[in-house]
């Protein structure tokens, strides 16, 4: 298990939760009943509202987004960042206990 932070758009809300490792960080949040990660399609690269913004350190740690994420990343409902990331592709690993991201104003 690794602990993860997830904070809303007002910057100030942060739900932090106890996530398995080997699973994706919008199924964690979504089991997490956690507000903001939509996830209409599942995990399917499809619909890009699983959009997250990844605080450093993690950021860096991550392994570059896909081609397909990248594609994706386009088609956000808020503003994409330098640091914006599709949670269903952040596979969940022990060198990320600690992960923050900050969840942008609207997934629609
Ligand atoms: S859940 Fe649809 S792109 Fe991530």
């Amino acid at each position: 298990m690794i602990t993860i932070h997830l904070v809303a758009p007002d910057g100030a809300t942060e739900t932090t939760l106890a996530a398995k490792t080997g699973q994706s960080l919008m199924q964690a949040a979504v089991g997490g009943n956690v507000k903001g990660i939509e996830a209409d399609c599942g995990g399917l690269l499809t619909c890009a509202t699983c959009h997250v913004h990844v605080r450093e350190p993690f950021a860096s740690q991550l392994p570059p987004p896909a081609d397909e994420e990248l594609a994706m990343l386009e088609f956000t409902a808020s503003p994409r960042g330098e640091n914006s990331r599709l949670s269903c592709q952040i596979a969940l690993a022990e060198n990320l206990d600690g992960l923050t991201v900050d969840l942008p104003a609207s997934q629609h």
